[in-house]
């Protein structure tokens, strides 16, 4: 898979690549970190969340107990994105890839950062997406024929950078997700 995602010219973000991000962690991860797509650092690193906004996510992941190395992160979108931003037709040319890796690695709960993140997966199981700032840190808990998880939309770490005030709240938030993770019972030696 990784192979095709190298090989992959759906979309006319592979011009302007460096390196496709596929995304990192172990394949038996519980949990998934969903992101955008990769910014500068990540399509020269081929490495997802190493820039400004991956340093505040690992913040993040420690607010809430949580591992890095224990944790699969991936994007909606594979290849850099030059405005941030993705189409339409971007996120649905890209996005079979992160089903498949869904399927193979059968997380048990997906934190979706940002709107395409979350909106993408809570409509790939035919939920209603609303605004971050109404589903931000809920638990939605989904399934399909071959899937069984929850889904908690965070707002994207990027946000917080743009927008200081939103740093406190995203800390909150992380710090709940370490306990809903406990409560869920997903706190065992192989999550944190
Ligand atoms: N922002 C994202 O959404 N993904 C990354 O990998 C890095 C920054
Ligand atoms: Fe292919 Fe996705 Fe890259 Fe577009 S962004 S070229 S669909 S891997």
């Amino acid at each position: 898979m990784r192979k095709d995602v190298e090989n992959c010219r759906k979309c006319i973000l592979w011009r302007t690549r460096n390196r496709p991000v596929f995304g990192e962690g172990p394949v038996d991860a519980k949990m998934m970190i969903v992101g955008l797509g990769p910014g500068r650092q990540e399509d020269l690193q081929g490495r997802p969340f190493v820039g400004a906004a991956g340093r505040f996510l690992d913040q993040l992941l420690t607010e809430a107990g949580l591992s890095r190395s224990r944790v699969y992160i991936t994007n909606v979108v594979k290849c850099f994105l030059p405005d941030n931003r993705a189409t339409e037709d971007q996120v649905k040319s890209c996005t079979p890839y992160l089903d498949q890796q869904i399927e193979i690695i059968q997380p048990k709960l997906i934190v979706a950062l940002g709107n395409v993140a979350a909106c993408y997966l809570l409509g790939k199981f035919g939920l209603r997406c609303e605004s971050m700032e109404k589903i931000h840190g809920k638990v939605y808990e989904v399934s399909s024929l071959t899937l069984s998880l929850h889904i908690i939309p965070m707002y994207h770490p990027a946000s917080a950078l743009r927008n200081p005030g939103l740093r406190g709240r995203l800390v909150e938030d992380w710090r709940e997700l370490g306990r809903i993770i406990r409560s869920l019972g997903l706190a065992g030696s192989t999550l944190i």
